[in-house]
């Protein structure tokens, strides 16, 4: 039987002008961090295979996705480097003249309002493709912290605003804060990957990057998908270590763990939304399947609703465009 007197949810509902203004959640071009791949070479603008509208630059091609970056009101990107050379220590990592080095002094000379995020691993770097240094099939962890400091440290001398660690290591929050302090970078924040998983959903990343794992996989340091708590002790040990910020990653399947760590930790929440979530996005979008402006923008909404606060995104310029679109 109906009840006599029930809750009329729909009022709310009835015009676009009401639901706006009783819409909880937000996304704004300032939460935005577009990710972009600097390629050592010339000419360069390769389009990534499995990740359609994302490119490898190379430094005298950069100009022109810096202009599509900061027209739309973009404020931060994060820079991923992929080098010529590697070697079983990653060497190009934390070298003056590394990409990623030459990549940010190039940046900040031009936009110096544009905030620079660096993202401080080795994998893309050595030629055994993991996070740290490998002896006999074994990733090592202090010895792993010497470089990765080494290499946060060379990068905020080239002018990152922001240190992005994503290697997994354990202590190199503490270790590369110890290290920027030491070279007079007590002001450099600290973007931590704290909550990483082991996840599938990099793989299109790893092409873009050329940073696969030549044997075995990532499981000795990132994260087992299946848990929960664990994502809190990795959190909170961030956070005791000094970080700025925290990032959870991937974002989409992970949504309950942004929500936990939000409501766990008082720092800035960044949802990583990876490669393989954009892609796959894509690839329903390019068939047809899908509207990929709604389904984008629902994606994003996720995430702020499940508490991010700021989202790492390859859609980062369509969402701006849409942003404004909407207005
Ligand atoms: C490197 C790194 C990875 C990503 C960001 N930094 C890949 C990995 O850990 O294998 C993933 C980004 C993405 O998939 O978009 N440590
Ligand atoms: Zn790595």
């Amino acid at each position: 039987m109906t009840k006599a007197t029930f809750d009329r949810h729909r009022r709310l509902r009835s015009s676009a002008q009401i639901r706006s203004s009783i819409r909880e959640n937000h996304v704004r071009v300032e939460d935005l961090i577009y990710p972009i791949f600097v390629k050592e070479g010339e000419n360069i603008k390769n389009e990534v295979a499995s990740m359609p509208g994302v490119y490898q630059w190379s430094l005298d091609r950069l100009e022109e996705e810096l202009q599509e970056v900061v027209r739309r009101g973009i404020s931060s990107i994060i820079l991923f480097g992929v080098p010529k050379e590697k070697d079983d220590v990653g060497s190009s990592a934390y070298s003056d003249e590394g990409i990623v080095q030459q990549g940010i002094r190039f940046v900040k000379e031009r936009y110096p309002n544009l905030t620079v995020i660096a993202d401080t691993c080795l994998c893309q770097f050595t030629d055994h493709g993991h996070c740290g240094v490998v002896h006999d099939g074994e990733i090592l962890n202090d010895q792993s912290l010497e470089l990765l400091t080494k290499t946060a440290v060379s990068q905020a001398q080239a002018g990152a605003d922001i240190i992005a660690p994503s290697n997994m290591m354990d202590g190199f929050v503490a270790a590369i804060r110890k290290g920027l302090d030491e070279a007079g970078f007590v002001h450099t924040p600290i973007m931590s990957y704290a909550v990483k998983y082991a996840s599938a959903f990099y793989g299109p990343f790893r092409d873009a990057a050329h940073s696969s794992p030549k044997s075995g996989d990532r499981k000795t340091y990132q994260m087992d998908p299946a848990n929960r708590r664990e994502a809190f002790r990795e959190a909170a040990s961030d956070v005791e270590e000094g970080a700025d910020y925290l990032i959870v990653k991937p974002a989409l399947s992970y949504l309950d763990i942004i929500r936990d760590v939000r409501e766990r930790e008082d720092l800035p929440i960044v949802a990583y939304n990876v490669s393989g979530e954009y892609s796959m996005i894509k690839a329903a979008a390019q068939n047809g399947w899908v509207n990929e402006e709604a389904i984008v923008m629902e994606k994003m909404v996720s995430m702020k609703r499940a508490g991010a606060d700021l989202i790492l995104t390859y859609f980062a310029k369509d969402v701006a465009d849409y942003l404004q679109q909407g207005e």
